[in-house]
């Protein structure tokens, strides 16, 4: 048994800001699947979306969000993190965030921020570092966690579970009193028990066969959040990212949004810039349609990929503009200054999630959610392109003052300790390994850009399948890290199928061909599902 007074599963942004705030006035333990720094955060390229130039305004980011969300997006909570971004921003420069500067000079001399641009921003407001912003973010606030003596890391420790009072029997509203921790080093389980609870777990992309995602990405949050008796919503709104490098050695490697931002033009393999006459935007129309054009493009033609075409700018520009993605290229044998990128849509980004409010309180008393994890109702049925790490920074801001001011006290009830299964059998791991591939490919195929009433059908049955057999695992087998994601994904592919199920219309990420229409009546209705 590990007691703590903050115990916060994940360490992305969201988990980490939340730490370095909650730290002063108690003892905080992060807990986190792999090494620290391995997140969605820190492969973060575009950069951080906030009004910081005078030709910006709140007012025209909250039209751009509301816009790329479809009608789905809750104003106030849009209007609550525009307009606190900019003072997490600064907090972040004071943590030492060193983001790219500009050329030109401001009134006192000092270089201003350079701004870039990305789909659907009708203004230059991405803050970034160069094209690896999520890897700065995430060594300035590992760099400051350090100095911090209140938190301790667990690293390679997976929460498999959290640990209700409804769970263990009491009646009476539901309290998170903690969660179940596999050590993955130690092969053990731990009992981690705190008054606050934080899911800080990141989105899913590992649902999907193709992600640009790295593999904690398995939705883990929102599948124990599930679990626990909370609501999740909006599930079936999955962003595809455009623009993914599409070259048989590279695993999930993004082309930034930063590169159309900067004038990089989509083209078919033959040279025809198909987005004319689809968006005005061109190429940088907002993501959704994007990346339904390029699928479009792609089964119209029988094409592998498209391609994305910025060989019209200096090549020291680009060199110097987005250093990872030309080396990253060059290494795959792609000179990105003298020919086209060849690229895909893949899973990137999950809107919906377990349901909170601005300051990341679920319905379960204790358990707060932050990050992509979260749904706050900031992104509708479409993320605006750089929300995210914005949203991450906003709410676990205000998630932590939320609870400095009124403190949940110690709970006096017994946790009992984790029951394991306790077979092995190493011949049977081959259905874990099955049923993962299974599971991500019948979600591409089903449940990708374009989806049916009968594809999202079919998926449903084959899931059923496929749950059954992985709970018969799961009870019999001591636990493995492989199973434990396994479970989750095969949770979270089912509530995206049940969200698409229940939204009989077209709206942002959800394109439908059953009805291919955006019905008002659902304008401003979230997709919500409980246990
Ligand atoms: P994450 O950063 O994903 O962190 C999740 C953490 O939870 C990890 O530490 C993980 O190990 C841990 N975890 C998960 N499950 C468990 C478990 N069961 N037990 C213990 N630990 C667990 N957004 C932008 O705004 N701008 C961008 O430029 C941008 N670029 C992106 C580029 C890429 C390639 C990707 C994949 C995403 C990008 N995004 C961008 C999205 C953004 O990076 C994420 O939404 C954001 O970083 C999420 O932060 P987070 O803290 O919520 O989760
Ligand atoms: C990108 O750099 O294209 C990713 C930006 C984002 O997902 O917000």
């Amino acid at each position: 048994m590990k007691q703590f007074d903050y115990l916060i599963l994940g360490s992305g942004i969201a988990g980490l800001t939340f730490a370095l705030k909650v730290a002063p006035h108690g003892r905080v333990a992060i807990v986190t699947k792999k090494d620290r720094a391995e997140s969605n955060t820190n492969y973060a390229q575009g950069g951080i979306a906030s009004v910081t130039s005078k030709e910006d305004s709140f007012e025209l980011h909250v039209r751009d969000t509301l816009e790329a969300g479809a009608g789905l997006c809750k104003e106030n909570v849009v209007r609550t993190i525009v307009e606190e971004g900019p003072a997490r921003i600064q907090e972040l420069i004071e943590l030492g965030m060193k983001f790219s500067e500009s050329e030109q000079r401001a009134e006192d001399g000092s270089r201003e921020l350079d701004l870039g641009r990305e789909g659907g921003h009708s203004k230059r407001r991405i803050l970034h570092a160069k094209d690896m912003t999520g890897r700065e973010i995430e060594r300035a606030l590992l760099d400051a966690i350090s100095r911090q003596p209140n938190i301790e890391i667990f690293e390679n420790h997976v929460a498999i579970d959290l640990i209700t009072s409804q769970k263990l029997g009491y009646v009476g509203e539901n309290h998170c009193l903690g969660a179940y921790v596999f050590d993955k080093k130690g092969n053990r389980v731990w009992t981690f028990a705190a008054p606050v609870t934080v899911l800080a777990t990141g989105g899913c992309g590992k649902v999907y066969l193709y992600t640009t995602n790295p593999d904690i990405a398995t939705g883990d949050g929102v599948a124990m959040a599930f679990r626990a008796g909370a609501s999740i919503a909006n599930m079936e709104f999955v962003q595809f990212h455009p623009t993914c490098l599409y070259h048989p050695k590279a695993k999930s490697f993004l082309i930034s949004e930063a590169v159309r931002g900067e004038g990089g033009i989509l083209k078919s393999l033959a040279g025809r810039e198909f987005m004319d006459g689809v968006h005005p935007l061109k190429s940088l129309a907002p993501r959704d349609i994007v990346a339904r054009a390029i699928d479009s493009e792609m089964k119209k033609t029988g094409a592998d990929c498209v391609h994305l075409d910025i060989t019209h700018k200096p090549a020291r520009f680009i060199i110097e503009r987005f250093p990872n993605i030309y080396k990253t290229c060059l290494g795959y044998g792609i000179d990105i200054t003298k020919e086209p990128i060849p690229v895909v849509p893949a899973a990137h980004y999950q809107c919906g999630g377990v349901v909170t409010n601005v300051d990341g309180e679920t319905d379960i008393a204790g358990l707060y959610a932050v990050g992509e994890v979260a749904c706050t109702g900031l992104h509708g049925a479409n993320r605006l392109a750089s929300n995210s790490l914005l949203e991450a920074l906003v709410c676990a801001h205000r998630a932590a003052q939320k609870i400095l001011a009124a403190p949940h006290g110690k709970t006096d009830l017994k946790i009992p300790f984790w029951q394991s299964g306790n077979a092995t059998n190493a011949d049977e791991l081959v259905v874990v390994s099955h049923n993962w591939d299974e599971l991500r490919r019948l979600m591409w195929d089903y449940v990708g850009i374009v989806r049916t009433n009968k594809r999202l059908q079919r998926a449903q049955s084959r899931l059923a399948n496929l749950q059954q057999e992985i709970q018969e695992y799961y009870w019999n087998f001591i636990v493995t890290a492989d199973l434990l994601e396994l479970r989750n994904i095969a949770t979270v592919a089912e509530l995206i199928v049940r969200c698409a199920m229940m939204r009989p219309e077209s709206r942002g990420l959800n394109y439908n061909l059953d009805f291919p229409d955006t019905n008002p009546d659902w304008a401003k209705r979230d997709s919500v599902v409980r246990k």
